[in-house]
């Protein structure tokens, strides 16, 4: 939310990644429609579009926004935070590839078992919605691996090519980042924000919101800190006493007015592992690189391995 723009996107597809525009940033799927066209002027390589499927009060109307991303053309679309169910025979009769991002290997089951094509295997190191059973990636990428028939990307906790070079040993086909493509020359969010994200250490992120089964992974700041004391502290146990402290409203505040105390704001727990703001060209660049000479390194620990030129 309030980050996957077009100019987010473009720039992650031209570096040579997937690049994802957010369709619930935009208020109708008119406006959604608009920014794919937009995207598209942007960058001639392939972009997804992300429909998060949350549970709410006002569901918004996702099947006219998968319509909108159907006639748009958009090859490859991104579900998340519930079930595909609502959209995916839509999506899958337009030929469209769905991935599907998920926190626990029995929804990545019942994915695949919908025709979800891959999964994003999102671990608890994550940012957003972490699930309910707190599995790291360790684990969960291996339970991945182990049970799923169809390719996965590692997702939550990756910066770099380390991670990258991991990851695709623990079996995934590569890796989804958030917190780390907030933290570039492109994100659509203000340069205090991506300073406070290079000053911050990975024990900086708390969670919120158990209470009520909707976990998420905050930046820990006044606000959130408030809400969570609600949250502990509250007779009631009523939504509506933390509602106002995590408005999403106040919370894009944040990346427009560059106060990173001013509403909550997500981040992973990989926030300790970002130390600068690169273009998303370089970033890449740089990851590809060096999860290329990670492997080729730890190759050369075999007797037979020809040396690495790297
Ligand atoms: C600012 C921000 C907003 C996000 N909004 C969404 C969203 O609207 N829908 C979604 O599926 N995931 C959302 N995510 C989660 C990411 O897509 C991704 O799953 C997560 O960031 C991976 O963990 P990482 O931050 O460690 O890379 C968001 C992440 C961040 C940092």
């Amino acid at each position: 939310m309030h980050v996957g723009t077009a100019e987010l996107a473009s720039a992650v597809s031209n570096a040579g990644g997937l690049g994802i525009i957010t369709a619930l940033i935009f208020p109708t799927p008119e406006e959604l429609r608009k920014e794919i066209r937009r995207c598209r002027t942007m960058t001639k390589n392939p972009f997804g579009v992300n429909m998060t499927l949350l549970p709410s009060m006002v569901p918004p109307d996702y099947g006219a926004y998968a319509d909108a991303i159907v006639e748009e053309g958009v090859k490859v679309v991104e579900t998340a935070g519930n079930s595909p169910g609502p959209i995916i025979s839509k999506l899958k009769k337009a030929g469209i590839i769905v991935l599907h991002k998920c926190t626990a290997i029995r929804h990545a089951v019942s994915a695949v078992k919908m025709g979800v094509d891959f999964l994003s295997i999102d671990g608890f190191e994550c940012a957003g919605h972490v699930g309910e059973s707190d599995i790291t990636n360790f684990i969960l990428l291996s339970r991945a691996r182990q049970t799923l028939k169809v390719p996965f990307l590692a997702s939550g906790g990756f910066a770099d090519g380390h991670g990258l070079a991991a990851a695709l040993c623990l079996g995934a086909c590569g890796v989804n980042m958030g917190t780390r493509f907030m933290c570039t020359v492109e994100a659509p969010v203000h340069r205090n924000i991506k300073e406070e994200i290079v000053r911050a250490q990975e024990t900086d992120t708390t969670l919120l919101l158990r209470r009520w089964r909707n976990t998420t992974r905050l930046y820990k700041n006044r606000v959130t800190m408030e809400a969570l004391k609600v949250e502990h502290e509250s007779p009631t146990g009523k939504f509506e006493e933390v509602a106002p402290l995590v408005s999403g409203k106040r919370g894009r505040q944040v990346f427009l007015n560059g106060d990173p105390e001013y509403g909550v704001w997500t981040a992973g727990q990989v926030i300790g592992l970002i130390h600068d703001i690169p273009t998303c060209a370089v970033l890449v660049a740089r990851i590809e690189k060096e999860a290329e000479s990670t492997l080729r390194e730890k190759l050369s620990f075999f007797k037979d391995s020809p040396p690495s030129k790297l």
